[in-house]
């Protein structure tokens, strides 16, 4: 299923094509695919060339550790992203390599890195659905991760699904139309009164 972006002014295709899914395929992602979008997530751009970006993976080769992803996510959010072939967890070192100070941009960062991933994901044919409901605590104990990592995201990823046997309030959240604010309410020529 395509769901464009309407947009008012001309956009890149693949930013125009790009929307979150809560259907996936079971066709695996290759790896030279998955290696193709880590590559665009490492030319992005970041605070001090910091590349606070860590990105832990999970495959249907990888069991052990896509289950462990899983098993971070809120009950919701596993009842449609264990169809994804791939689960990622994003995280943000949040010191700076070269003075362990904190690095406020670090979750920004991240971000901008995954951004560029999902353009780059897009043009490969794949999606992804990033998620904020997943427990952070649970992240850092089951890949014991640093206290200066700091888990952002939860990614599915992998090629659309149909919606044949989804459940209904997941079926009705897929064909609801994409919406955005007008630029005019957040592009600002003057101080926001
Ligand atoms: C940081 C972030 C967290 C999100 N968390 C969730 C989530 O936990 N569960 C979910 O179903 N969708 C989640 N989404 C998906 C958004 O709801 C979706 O991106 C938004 O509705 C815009 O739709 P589009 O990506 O198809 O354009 C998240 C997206 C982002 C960027």
């Amino acid at each position: 299923m395509e769901k464009p972006a309407v947009t008012d002014y001309t956009i890149n295709p693949a930013i125009a094509k790009r929307w979150s899914p809560r259907t996936f395929a079971n066709t695996p992602v290759a790896p030279e695919h998955l290696s193709s979008l880590f590559e665009a997530a490492r030319w992005s751009a970041s605070c001090y060339n910091d590349q606070p970006w860590n990105f832990i993976v999970g495959t249907t080769e990888t069991p052990d550790t896509y289950n462990q992803i899983l098993d971070c996510l809120v009950p919701f959010n596993v009842s449609w992203a264990k169809s994804a072939p791939v689960l990622i967890l994003a995280i943000a070192r949040t010191t700076f390599s070269h003075n362990n100070k904190l690095n406020d941009w670090a979750v920004y960062d991240v971000g901008q890195a995954v951004g560029t991933l999902a353009v780059q994901a897009t043009s490969l044919g794949l999606y992804l659905h990033q998620m904020a409901g997943f427990d952070p605590a649970k992240a850092v104990a089951n890949f014991n991760l640093p206290e200066n990592f700091k888990p952002v995201a939860a990614i599915a990823l992998g090629y659309i699904g149909d919606l044949d046997g989804l459940p209904e309030d997941i079926k009705i959240k897929e064909l609801q139309p994409r919406t955005r604010n007008p630029i005019s309410s957040f592009v600002f020529d003057k101080a926001l009164s």
